[in-house]
């Protein structure tokens, strides 16, 4: 599900160097999850790519990075040490939509068997069916099962119909996005246009990364139309400068070799000729920028290194005490109990005089608006609806221009979530991101928004964006009541409870071992379903979520207060059952669950505030955790369920990181 482009201009680089930043790249952006891997490079073995280049070469593998690599070094014809002083290298992986994973299956796709053009795609074309039929009448014959190839042969098939020889790739690649419905992000290779790399984007993100050693004339890239006369240059160097250009989708692979980049927007084309960036359009529309920014990320790369973890997820749970503490920098001042947010500010007038909230996500974030929902309505007195952006879709959801609409999402690329945000933009509703990536669709199609700052996030099981995302919506409520006197106290008592709340966190991390020893009894089992009720609903679907996704066990979130209504039939003395149980309005309600439990033979092991006798007393099984504001103890009653997750799929020996059919990033619907 992830495309990474690499070419050196005029920096002689051999082969094993290019293969090692192609599969370095692809390691980087595993984490988002695939079942496949290709990587499409120069043949030959002469240093001349002028003249040479007559051959590209493509290696496919089904399964792991790793086994791409190990294919690469299986290949007898491959010599590594070849130098080229130009090169444009592709590599992608594959998460398989359009026909199972496999080889011929896998990206770059080509055009034909001499491979003229290759291309590598994220997406899905919507239209691909109509476009295939035409290009096998025309005599195109397709060896896979992609929506991908149709891509390579249209492409193809623009250059065997071109009306002169001075067809640039850069047009060739124009007129064929022209054709493609759906969404995609694209880098393409051809044997015809050797060195040079042309990519574009339609509802998915695709990052450009700029490395030289020199300094850039300018830091804005102009945008050329394709009514304008001819192409200009955007920068150039002599031929003895250093420039390398990459296209990427994730900023994590991009910040080992620069921090200076470029965000395309949807229906860009970027193009790589004779070392010179260039970005085109074919439409001028109202509203658009004349030039694309390079800017420079704020990413270090141990951010996102795993340390001393096994897995990148236990480095995030762990991170949690310090992640929350990002979230609120700057933002909430302990000492005079005031909370600012600087991506509201302009915008919090006219929310507060909205008529409803609606919060839209997918997975971990739509948990998130569960969690906080209650503090939001009990906060701001509106009517809060919290969506599943599918869903919201579905049902064509009434939206009115009194609404404010959030979309909570970790990576901001979220398709449906960014689909539903268009949806309500269109009704003329606000738009609030919640997002974790700067300069993420989201992030930057939203009106206003907050950045949860938690670093990135790279296992693909969510955990401390869920939490950053908990107390930013927290932060959001504080904000929307700051004039109401009446609930001074109430504000006061939660801002210091998100004080406390990094201590309190780090004592429920030092459960671990408790947590292990407890996964290391479950492990076994089929099923686990986790049960409770008001602040801690969110809680058990996030933790059941947790279990499902790495784990393959089947996990249930039951709101108690449906127990009798079907669940209860569930319960025997066999059935894993967790509970959650706080000393909040709902703790009688929930020790009537418990004993309707226990009247089943059930067994459950209880979360429980550790000062709580009376369930400590009562149950067999307990994980006791720190007391905390009701609003808030929803943030230290999920990370035991998180490290839970994570021992139970350890001990059944999954990739904790990437787990099967799944992907961090979801870009398509
Ligand atoms: C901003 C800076 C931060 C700096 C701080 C100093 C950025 C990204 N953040 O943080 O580095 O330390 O000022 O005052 O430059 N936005 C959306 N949608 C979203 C998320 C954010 O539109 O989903 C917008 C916001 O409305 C805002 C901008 O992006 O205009 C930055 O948001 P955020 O990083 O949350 O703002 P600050 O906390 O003020
Ligand atoms: C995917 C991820 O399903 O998308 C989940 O595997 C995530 O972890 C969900 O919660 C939503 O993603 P995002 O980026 O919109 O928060």
């Amino acid at each position: 599900m992830c495309i990474f482009a690499y070419l050196n201009y005029h920096v002689p680089r051999t082969r094993r160097e290019i293969l090692e930043v192609l599969i370095k790249g692809l390691h980087r952006l595993e984490y988002r999850g695939y079942d496949s891997a290709g990587v499409g490079i120069d043949g030959g073995n002469s240093k001349e790519w002028e003249t040479n280049s007559k051959s590209i070469h493509l290696i496919k593998q089904t399964g792991k990075v790793k086994a791409l690599d190990e294919e690469i070094h299986r290949q007898q014809d491959v010599d590594l040490d070849v130098e080229f002083d130009v090169h444009l290298g592709i590599a992608h992986t594959r998460w398989a939509t359009h026909g199972a994973p496999s080889p011929v299956n896998s990206h770059p796709q080509r055009s034909d068997k001499n491979n003229e053009f290759i291309v590598i795609h994220n997406g899905i074309i919507t239209n691909y069916k109509d476009l295939k039929k035409f290009l096998e009448s025309k005599g195109y014959e397709f060896e896979s099962e992609t929506d991908t190839e149709t891509i390579a042969k249209l492409v193809k098939y623009m250059y065997d119909n071109r009306e002169s020889d001075a067809i640039t790739f850069t047009t060739l690649v124009e007129q064929v996005t022209q054709q493609l419905e759906g969404a995609f992000v694209l880098v393409f290779k051809s044997l015809h246009y050797p060195g040079e790399a042309v990519g574009s984007r339609r509802g998915g993100p695709l990052l450009i990364g700029v490395r030289s050693d020199h300094k850039l004339s300018t830091d804005h890239i102009p945008i050329l139309y394709r009514s304008s006369e001819g192409i200009c240059l955007l920068w150039c160097f002599s031929s003895k400068t250093q420039k390398e250009w990459s296209g990427f989708k994730q900023n994590s692979a991009v910040i080992e070799h620069t921090n200076r980049v470029i965000f395309l927007e949807d229906d860009d084309i970027a193009a790589v000729r004779d070392g010179r960036l260039s970005i085109h359009r074919i439409k001028r529309t109202a509203g658009d920028h004349p030039a694309r920014a390079i800017q420079t990320l704020q990413m270090e790369l141990q951010q996102i290194m795993k340390g001393n973890f096994s897995s990148f997820m236990q480095k995030e749970i762990f991170e949690q005490p310090e992640s929350v503490v990002n979230t609120m920098r700057g933002r909430v001042n302990f000492e005079n109990n005031t909370v600012i947010l600087g991506g509201l500010k302009d915008h919090i007038k006219e929310i507060q005089r909205c008529r409803r909230l609606i919060m839209i996500a997918c997975g971990t974030s739509y948990h998130a608006g569960v969690a906080t929902r209650q503090v939001l309505e009990e906060l701001t007195e509106l009517p809060v609806m919290v969506e599943l952006a599918s869903d919201f879709l579905d049902r064509n959801t009434p939206v009115f221009r009194d609404d404010v609409c959030f979309f909570i999402s970790q990576s901001g690329e979220t398709a449906d979530s960014l689909l539903a945000l268009r949806y309500c933009k269109e009704r003329g509703a606000l738009t609030v991101g919640i997002t974790n990536t700067v300069g993420s669709s989201i992030s930057r199609e939203t009106d206003c928004g907050v950045h949860i700052n938690a670093g990135p996030e790279i296992g693909v099981a969510s955990t401390k964006a869920y939490t950053s995302q908990f107390v930013a919506l927290i932060m959001f409520a504080l904000l929307m009541c700051d004039d109401r006197i009446s609930v001074q106290p109430r504000r006061r008592e939660i801002i210091q409870g998100l004080k406390v709340l990094p201590d309190l966190i780090k004592e429920v991390l030092s459960l671990d071992e408790e947590i292990q020893k407890l996964a290391a009894e479950l492990y076994k089992q089929k099923s686990v379903l986790i049960m409770g009720r008001g602040y801690h609903y969110a809680t058990c679907l996030e933790g059941a979520l947790k279990i499902k996704e790495i784990t393959y066990m089947h996990s249930e979130g039951i709101l108690a207060g449906e127990l009798k209504h079907g669940p209860l039939a569930l319960v025997d003395k066999l059935m894993p059952v967790i509970m959650i149980i706080m000393r909040d309005h709902t703790y009688n309600k929930c020790q009537n669950a418990l004993q309707q439990v226990v009247a089943r033979q059930g067994r459950p092991i209880v979360i429980c505030d550790k000062e709580d006798n009376e369930t400590i007393n009562n149950s067999s099984r307990t994980i006791k955790v720190p007391h905390c504001l009701d609003c808030l103890q929803g943030i230290l009653s999920v990370i035991p369920l998180q490290m839970l997750s994570f021992h139970l799929a350890v001990l059944r020996g999954y990739d904790v990181d990437c787990p099967r059919n799944l992907a961090k990033s979801v870009t398509v619907e």
